[in-house]
């Protein structure tokens, strides 16, 4: 029987292409030590030192990234039922089987088309766990920095799978925490979405110490320490990185935990998440 999930020619041609990257693990890494408090296997000695560290001063970490990542599948679902077929996902972390961005959309829509975007080689060393799309749909993954919008932007692997003249979303979900202000996030975003069209929505979450300041503050110097930039943001401050001319959807910035939660879910305490997220359009 033929298999739904299918190569392009192109994805076939990125494969044989492959060189494997070059993985320092030396030092932590952000997606590793996400990977470890989400309780996955691709981490390393100092990955899992960082995130014991982590766990020593936040005990709810792996609470709070299980709630960022169910979030981001609540908001991709959520998006794809509206009618959202093209996805741009910057900061992918590591490809948890069934979890990711394409298979959220491509449930919904397996016509989906959806570009990764990422700038940790562990995560390069993984993308052929993302390029495996629904037949139907598309899948791509571009190695780079996302405080170069205009670099991802341009490349190739972005407009042979997305159309930017098309409404779509662009996803950062826990990503902006690692921009202090002097990477100017908010230029950032305005940057990378200055030119998508009215009706484009923007996923965003982001760690916060507005429910228990010194505990986050406790992660804070661990992530410095491991010599990972961190800024955690208020309500207000993740409210400000919005570019001009988009609204935040109903609830606005809400704990991820929150955020549009099913009926009946067990929320958690609010000092457990300390990560908020949000859901904007273009108008
Ligand atoms: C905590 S993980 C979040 C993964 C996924 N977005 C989620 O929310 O489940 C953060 C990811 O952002 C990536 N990242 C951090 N800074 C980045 C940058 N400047 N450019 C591209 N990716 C970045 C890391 O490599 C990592 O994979």
């Amino acid at each position: 029987m033929e298999s739904a999930f299918e190569r392009s020619a192109g994805q076939e041609a990125l494969i044989a292409d492959w060189n494997p990257p070059v993985i320092d693990t030396s030092k932590p890494h952000s997606a590793r030590i996400y990977d470890y408090l989400l309780g996955g296997k691709t981490n390393f000695a100092p990955d899992r030192e960082a995130a014991e560290q982590t766990l020593a001063a936040v005990p709810h970490a792996s609470i709070a990234a299980r709630a960022n990542r169910a979030f981001l599948l609540r908001a991709v679902d959520h998006l794809a039922r509206t009618g959202v077929r093209q996805f741009l996902d910057i900061g992918t972390g590591i490809p948890i089987e069934g979890r990711n961005t394409h298979d959220a959309a491509q449930a919904v829509a397996p016509e989906s088309r959806v570009v990764y975007v990422d700038n940790d080689p562990i995560v390069l060393a993984h993308a052929r766990a993302l390029l495996s799309s629904h037949a139907d749909g598309a899948t791509a993954y571009i190695d780079a920095d996302a405080r170069d919008p205009e670099a991802i932007l341009a490349h190739s692997a972005l407009s042979e799978t997305l159309d930017l003249d098309q409404p779509l979303a662009v996803l950062m979900l826990a990503v902006l925490h690692f921009f202090p202000d002097d990477d100017k996030p908010a230029d950032v975003l305005q940057r990378l979405t200055d030119r998508l069209p009215a009706g484009s929505h923007l996923v965003l979450s982001h760690l916060t110490g507005d429910f228990d300041p010194v505990t986050t503050g406790g992660g804070v110097t661990v992530y410095r320490k491991s010599g990972i930039p961190m800024q955690v943001r208020s309500r207000t401050e993740l409210a400000a990185l919005l570019p001009d001319g988009w609204e935040p959807l109903e609830p606005g910035v809400e704990l991820v935990s929150h955020w549009r939660a099913e009926d009946g879910a067990d929320l958690p305490d609010p000092s457990e998440i300390g990560c908020y997220g949000l859901v904007a359009r273009k108008l």
